[in-house]
C-alpha cells in the first residue's frame, strides 16, 4: 500500500473549509481514483474558535503559515489564504524552499509573483498548481495546459467575475441602477472585502493575465493587462445597447498579435444571441481559441465553497497520482516576457451621445467620424427628450485612436452634449 499524500491547510475560510468537508467525506471515492488516501494532518487560520461546519479536532493545528507549510508531515502546502504579498507569499515560498508541492486559489499573489514562483518551484523539483485561481470550478487550466496542449492559441476570453455579471445583469434585468445593483450584491455577501477587486476589473484581470502565460508562453503580465471596471456603466447603455442586439459584460480578453500581446479586462459588447451574450448572473464563462480546435465554450460557477473546493482536489488529486505539472505549463524558464500590443486590435465600437436639437447637428457627427476614416454600420436617434436627443452609432471596425480624433472633433463642434461614450464591440 502506497504511504497517504498529507495536506497542510492555511486558510480555513469557505474554500478551505469546503476542502477538508471534500477530504472527510469524499476518502473512499479519493483513494478510489487515485489509489493513495488523502489526508489532512495540519490546519492554520487567523480564528481558531470559529465554527466552520467541519470537524477539527483530529488536525494539529499551527498559528503561523510558514511552520504548517514547513512541517515535516506536510507533502502538500494548500495556500487558501488569498493576498497577493504577506504571509501567502512568505508560507509559500517557504513550502517550495522545502521541496514541498503546492496548491493555491490565489489569483493576485500569482498575478504579482507568478513568474518568480514558478522558477522557485522548479528549483527545488516542487510543484505549483493554481486550477482554483481562476473560473472557480471551471477547469479551465487542465484544458490549457492538457487537453488543448496541441494547439497554437490564438484567442482567450472570458467573463471571469461573477459579481461584476450579477450586478451587469441585475441592472439589466431589474432595471437598477449599478449603485443599486452594487448594494444587493453586497447585501449577498458577494463583494470582496475590497470591493475595487471585483468592479474594478482587477480580480477578472488576474485571471486574465494567468490564462495568457500559459496560452502564449509568456511570463506573467499583469501589470500590461488594460483594466477598466464597470463603475461608469449606466442603465442607458445596458437598456440601449440591448436595443441594438447587443449585451454589455466585464469581458477579458488576450490574444497575441504580430504587435505583441494584447490583454484587456474591460466592459464591451458582445452579440445578445452569443454564449457570452446569454450568460446571466454570477456565473463565469471562458471562450479558448485554438488553431486545432476551433472554438471551446466552458461555463460554470466562478466562486463559491463547493466548486473552488473542486478545483483544488483537481490539483491536490494530481499530485496524488503523481501526475506533475509545470506550474505553466512549460518550464518557467522556457517563458517569454510579454511585449505589450501598444495598440488594441481594430474593432467595431458602439457610440452614445446626446445630440442638441440643431439644424445640421447629425451631420457633424457623421463628418467627425468620416474626417477620421470611420465608417458608420448602424445609427439610431431616439426622440428628443428637453433639448437633447440620444443618438447610438455602431461603426464599422477602426482603432481605438481613430474613434478618439473622432470624439474630440464631435466636442468641438458644440452640438454634443456631455462626453460620448465608447464600448468597444467584441465579435465572439
Ligand atoms: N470575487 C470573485 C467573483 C470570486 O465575483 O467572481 C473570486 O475570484
Amino acid at each position: 500500500m502506497t504511504t497517504p499524500l498529507r495536506l497542510g491547510i492555511a486558510g480555513l475560510g469557505t474554500v478551505g473549509a469546503g476542502v477538508v468537508k471534500i477530504v472527510r467525506q469524499k476518502a473512499a471515492l479519493l483513494t478510489e481514483r487515485t489509489g493513495r488516501e488523502i489526508t489532512v494532518v495540519a490546519v492554520c487560520a487567523r480564528h481558531r474558535e470559529r465554527d466552520r461546519g467541519v470537524p477539527l479536532t483530529d488536525y494539529a493545528w499551527e498559528d503561523d503559515p510558514v511552520a504548517l507549510a514547513t512541517r515535516d508531515d506536510v507533502d502538500v502546502f494548500v495556500e487558501l489564504m488569498g493576498g497577493s504579498d504577506g504571509p501567502a507569499k512568505a508560507a509559500t515560498e517557504a513550502a517550495l524552499d522545502a521541496g514541498k508541492d503546492v496548491v493555491t486559489a490565489n489569483k493576485a499573489m500569482l498575478a504579482h509573483h507568478g513568474q518568480a514562483l514558478a522558477e522557485r518551484a522548479e528549483a527545488r523539483g516542487a510543484v505549483l498548481r493554481f486550477e482554483a485561481a481562476v473560473a472557480g470550478g471551471i477547469p479551465v487550466i487542465k484544458a490549457l495546459t492538457e487537453g488543448l496542449a496541441g494547439n497554437e492559441i490564438t484567442r482567450v476570453m472570458g467573463v471571469m467575475n461573477g459579481t461584476c455579471n450579477y450586478i451587469l445583469t441585475r441592472m439589466e434585468t431589474g432595471g437598477l441602477t449599478y449603485r443599486e445593483a452594487f448594494d444587493e450584491a453586497d447585501g449577498l455577501g458577494y463583494l470582496e472585502a475590497d470591493p475595487e477587486l471585483d468592479v474594478g476589473g482587477i480580480d477578472a484581470g488576474h485571471k486574465l493575465s494567468l490564462l495568457a502565460a500559459i496560452a502564449y508562453g509568456t511570463q506573467v503580465a499583469f501589470d500590461a493587462v488594460e483594466l477598466e471596471g464597470i463603475g461608469k456603466v449606466s442603465i442607458d447603455d445596458i437598456r440601449q445597447a440591448a436595443d441594438m442586439g447587443y449585451k454589455i459584460k466585464l469581458l477579458g480578453v488576450s490574444r497575441m498579435t504580430g504587435r505583441g500581446l494584447e490583454q484587456r479586462m474591460a466592459p464591451c459588447l458582445v452579440p445578445a444571441t452569443s454564449p457570452l451574450g446569454q450568460l446571466d448572473g454570477g456565473t463565469n464563462m471562458v471562450v479558448i481559441e485554438g488553431d486545432q480546435v476551433g472554438q471551446i465554450v466552458m461555463r460554470g460557477a466562478g466562486a463559491g465553497e463547493g466548486p473552488t473546493a473542486s478545483a483544488v482536489m483537481g490539483d491536490v488529486m494530481d499530485l496524488a497520482r503523481g501526475f506533475r505539472m509545470s506550474t505553466f505549463g512549460q518550464a518557467a524558464a522556457s517563458l517569454r516576457p510579454a511585449t505589450p500590443a501598444r495598440s488594441a486590435t481594430p474593432a467595431p465600437y458602439y457610440l452614445r451621445m446626446a445630440l442638441m436639437d440643431k439644424p445640421g447637428a447629425l451631420a457633424k457627427v457623421a463628418t467627425a467620424l468620416g474626417e477620421a476614416g470611420i465608417s458608420i454600420n448602424r445609427m439610431r436617434q431616439y426622440a428628443h427628450t428637453d433639448d437633447a436627443a440620444p443618438v447610438l452609432i455602431v461603426t464599422h471596425r477602426t482603432t481605438r485612436a481613430a474613434l478618439d480624433s473622432a470624439i474630440a472633433a464631435m466636442r468641438a463642434t458644440g452640438v454634443v452634449a456631455g462626453e460620448p461614450v465608447a464600448l468597444r464591440i467584441e465579435n465572439v
